[in-house]
């Protein structure tokens, strides 16, 4: 079955309000024309709303960077996924920054993959082993577990609104990508196939998984040739419009 490709660009913690604004204005006309493919922009909370009036209407979507799974509550800091919901149709959940930095749990990911479903929204939930893991030959165990403990309890319809994203989190701002025949490998050992155990064929066919860590216009076409990398989650190369704009291109080109 034909799979949308998906790009979507993670600014992480960069860009001003000022900044945001300005690159969505410069980057939307060089993406008009890409339908398909979906292209998605992460701003920062401070910048969501900003980014998401500016493009409504247009081709470019939206994503969060996370979301909290209460609707609302004493959670300092935090901004909920019910709060989010009219602004984004993504929310990235899981990403390797904040397993590492910001105590995500595989449970709260769950939460969280279950609050953005419950609002019609569609989490990006990226998952991915460490280089000691990747030494150790437990990649595919790893970011099996990590898989099965994010879709615990995520119905097979509400799976067609789910993304995965495979990103290893040596090859994450490191300049050192994986290969595409070995992410590919890995991502339907560990994310396809489980995904077809879990629930059918059917659905692990229709799911799209991102391939993150170091893309850029260099290595794009490299990933995209793979069978079952449908997309890329990009940070650092999403900061600068022109790669940004190439690497859909590139993708257009190769997969759409
Ligand atoms: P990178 O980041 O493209 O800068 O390696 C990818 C990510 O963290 O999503």
């Amino acid at each position: 079955m034909a799979r949308i490709p998906i790009i979507a660009g993670n600014w992480k913690m960069h860009k001003s309000l000022g900044e945001s604004r300005k690159f969505v204005r410069a980057l939307l006309p060089l993406v008009q024309d890409f339908a398909s493919v979906e292209r998605v922009v992460a701003p920062s909370f401070l910048a969501l709303t900003a980014v998401a009036d500016a493009l409504r209407g247009s081709p470019l979507k939206v994503a969060a960077q996370d979301g909290h799974w209460e609707a609302s509550g004493a959670y300092t800091s935090q901004v909920s996924v019910a709060m989010l919901a009219p602004y984004v149709q993504y929310v990235i959940i899981g990403h390797s920054e904040r397993r590492a930095y910001l105590n995500e749990t595989d449970a709260n990911v769950n939460r969280k993959a279950k609050a953005i479903l419950a609002q019609g929204r569609a989490p990006i939930i990226a998952v991915g082993e460490s280089l000691e893991q990747n030494e150790a030959g437990e990649t595919v165990s790893f970011v099996r577990a990590q898989v099965q403990a994010a879709l615990d309890g995520i119905s097979a319809a509400d799976m067609a609104n789910v993304v995965i994203a495979y990103e290893p989190i040596w090859a994450i701002g490191t300049g050192r990508s994986a290969s595409g025949a070995d992410a590919d490998a890995i991502i339907k050992a560990a994310i396809r196939d489980t995904v077809a155990a879990l629930y059918n064929s059917e659905v692990s066919d229709a799911l799209r998984i991102q391939y993150g860590g170091s893309v850029k216009p260099g290595n794009m076409q490299e990933f995209m040739s793979q069978p079952n990398i449908d997309g890329a989650l990009v940070g650092g190369a999403s900061l600068a419009v022109a790669d940004f704009a190439a690497l859909i291109e590139i993708a257009a080109r190769v997969k759409g």
